[in-house]
C-alpha cells in the first residue's frame, strides 16, 4: 500500500473493460491508487468502476474511447487535464490480434491495429510522460507479449507490433528513469481473457496444456511489482521466461526455420 499521508496517486489503464486491463485496474486500486478506466465499452467500464469504488474505496473515472482513432490519446489527456487529474501511472494494455495473413485483411484493419497497439500507445506515453518527468514521479507499463521473442507467423503483424512495444519501452525507460519515471515492457504468455475469443481461436488454444496458461490477476500483480521495482522488461511466469529466453538466444536462421515449420499461432 502507499503511504497513507500521501495524496492518492492515479493510474490510467487502457483496455480496462476486460482481461488483463481489468485486473490491472483492480490491482492499482488495491494498492491505493485512484483509477481511470479507458476502453470502447462504456457500460462495462461503468460496472467495473462501481465495483472498484465499492471494494477499494478508490475514485474510478471512466473515459470511453476508441484507440483506433488517432485523436483519442489527446482527447483522453485533455479530458483529464480539464478535471485537474494528474496521471502517476499509465498502463497501455488495450490490444487484440487479427487472425490470418497480411493481404487477407483490408488495409484499414491493419491501420487500426497499428494505431491501437503502437501509435496510440506511444502517443499516450508521450503525452503523460512529459508531466510525469516534470513532477519527478511516474510508472508506465506497456503490454508486449512473449510473441515479441517468438518466430514470426506467416503474414501476421502481431509479433512485429509487440516487438515494437518491447523495444520502444526499453528506449523510453533509459531516458525517463533518471527522472524517477520507470517504464516496463510486460510480456505475458497465454492468459485466460477474452483475447482468444475476439481473435476467433478459442477452440484451437483450448487444446494447449494447462501449464502454459496464467490468470490475468497474477499477470497484473507481477506487472505492478515489476514497474515499482524499475524492471525495464518483465516476462510473466517461469514457463514463459524459459521459453522467451531460449527463443531470444536462437540464431536468426534457426528462428526463420522454426517460423516456416510452426503450425500453431503465437499469442
Ligand atoms: N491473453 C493473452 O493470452 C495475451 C498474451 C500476451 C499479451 N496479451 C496482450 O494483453 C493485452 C490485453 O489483452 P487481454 O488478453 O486482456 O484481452 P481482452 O480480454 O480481449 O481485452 C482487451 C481490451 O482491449 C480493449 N480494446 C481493444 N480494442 C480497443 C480499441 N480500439 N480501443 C480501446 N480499447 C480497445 C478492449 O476493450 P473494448 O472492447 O471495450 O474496447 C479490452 O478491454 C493486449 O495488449 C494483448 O495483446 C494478451
Amino acid at each position: 500500500m502507499q503511504d497513507i499521508d500521501e495524496n492518492p496517486k492515479t493510474a490510467l489503464i487502457t483496455g480496462a473493460s476486460a482481461g488483463i486491463g481489468q485486473a490491472f485496474a483492480r490491482e492499482f486500486a488495491e494498492q491505493g491508487f485512484d483509477v481511470v478506466l479507458v476502453a470502447r465499452r462504456e457500460e462495462k467500464l461503468n460496472e467495473i468502476a462501481a465495483e472498484i469504488k465499492a471494494q477499494y474505496g478508490a475514485m474510478a473515472y471512466v473515459i470511453a474511447a476508441n484507440l483506433a482513432d488517432p485523436k483519442s490519446p489527446q482527447m483522453i489527456f485533455d479530458n483529464l487535464a480539464s478535471k485537474g487529474i494528474n496521471i502517476d501511472a499509465l498502463v497501455n494494455n488495450a490490444g487484440y490480434a487479427i487472425e490470418g495473413g497480411f493481404i487477407d485483411s483490408d488495409w484499414q484493419e491493419h491501420l487500426d491495429f497499428i494505431q491501437v497497439l503502437n501509435t496510440s500507445l506511444a502517443h499516450l506515453c508521450h503525452l503523460f510522460a512529459t508531466p510525469m518527468k516534470k513532477r519527478q514521479y511516474g510508472r508506465i507499463i506497456n503490454i508486449a507479449s512473449v510473441a515479441a521473442f517468438s518466430p514470426q507467423l506467416s503474414g501476421n503483424l502481431y509479433g512485429a507490433a509487440k516487438s515494437f512495444v518491447l523495444d520502444f519501452t526499453q528506449a523510453i525507460d533509459l531516458e525517463l528513469k533518471p527522472h524517477n519515471v520507470f517504464c516496463t515492457a510486460l510480456c505475458p504468455g497465454f492468459t485466460y481473457t477474452e483475447f482468444h475469443d475476439t481473435m476467433g481461436v478459442r477452440e484451437a488454444v483450448s487444446r494447449l496444456p494447462k501449464f502454459l496458461w496464467m490468470d490475468s490477476q497474477t499477470v497484473a500483480k507481477e506487472g505492478y511489482n515489476a514497474v515499482m521495482e524499475g524492471k525495464p522488461v518483465y516476462i510473466n511466469g517461469l514457463v514463459n521466461q524459459g521459453v522467451s529466453q531460449v527463443l531470444a538466444a536462437l540464431p536468426l536462421r534457426v528462428k526463420q526455420f522454426l517460423a516456416e515449420k510452426q503450425s500453431i499461432f503465437e499469442n
